[in-house]
């Protein structure tokens, strides 16, 4: 595998974290990751990994969850962040797309949006709104309309227009394609993709569709039980055995035969996939 090449001036560089909520066992125990300006990085696991947790202490919402950081540290641009509230962080230029979309059903599409802008200076309202818009067109004829009368991918939309308001330098994506049917999250990705080259914009994505993250990011980290258990660019982790057979393989059913090697695979995957 390929060694990590990040320079020493990485636009966000997470240092040696552990994260506990209360006083339960640490749910990151020592990570790392670093990303640069402009790229896009995957972080991939299973359920309970940790993906989120480590999402949540480079945002600053690990407070909204009675957790914290206990050791270690979170750089963004150089200066440190961890312990930092979430709105001073966002002004950095940080926008988080947070687990479960966090769409308030009662408010309009504009309203989200305008939300979104908070943190960015009046006279780029506009621009990030027609941007958005492009975008997004599903959301035009719906921009008046209650978030909870929306569809999940056009409330998906609402999270990443918001998100993308505050014309971010980093953009923390938790999930996106979650209950999402395939067409709608290729569609989000594809655009997502677009204003990555459009604005430079680094994203770094969390994804249970290993497959889906691997072909959109330029490098990826496995997080297994609170630690990284691997890291590399998309190209080498695609090519990696351990990620094949539990990430990229075909589940039982979807082949010929569903042998008892199969079903052994299929349980090992799932401890990481489900
Ligand atoms: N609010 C919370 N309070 C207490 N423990 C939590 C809380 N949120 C997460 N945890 C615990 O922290 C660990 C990591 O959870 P986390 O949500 O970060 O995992 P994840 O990789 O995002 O999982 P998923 O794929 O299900 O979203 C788990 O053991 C989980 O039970
Ligand atoms: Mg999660």
């Amino acid at each position: 595998m390929a060694a990590i090449d990040a320079p020493a001036t990485a636009l966000l560089s997470v240092s040696n974290i552990e994260v506990a909520y209360g006083r339960s066992a640490p749910a990151l125990r020592g990570v790392s990751l670093r990303l640069r300006e402009g790229e896009v990085v995957s972080l991939l696991g299973a359920n309970g990994a940790g993906k989120t947790t480590l999402i949540r202490s480079i945002s600053g919402l690990l407070k909204l969850h009675s957790a914290k950081v206990l050791s270690g540290q979170v750089n963004l641009d150089g200066a440190r962040i961890d312990g930092v509230a979430a709105h001073h962080i966002a002004r950095k230029g940080l926008s988080q797309v947070p687990e479960g979309r966090m769409i308030f059903a009662n408010l309009t599409v504009a309203e989200h949006l305008q939300i979104g802008a908070l943190s960015a200076p009046v006279e780029k309202h506009e621009m990030s709104r027609r941007l958005v818009l492009d975008l997004f067109p599903a959301l035009r004829p719906r921009i008046d309309d209650q978030a909870g009368w929306l569809s999940g991918g056009e409330q998906q939309m609402v999270a990443i227009g918001r998100a993308l308001m505050a014309s971010p330098r980093l953009m923390l994506l938790d999930e996106v394609s979650l209950g999402l049917a395939p067409i709608i999250t290729r569609s989000i990705f594809e655009q997502l993709d677009r204003y990555r080259r459009e604005t430079g914009c680094a994203m770094l994505v969390v994804e249970q569709n290993a497959k889906l993250a691997l072909d959109f990011c330029d490098r990826a980290y496995v997080l297994d039980r609170g630690r990284i258990l691997l890291e590399g660019s998309a190209a080498d982790l695609k090519a990696d055995p351990r990620v094949q057979d539990l990430y990229l393989g075909e589940a039982p059913g979807e082949g010929s035969a569903y042998t008892f090697r199969d079903a052994k695979r299929y349980r090992r995957r799932t401890r990481w996939l489900k």
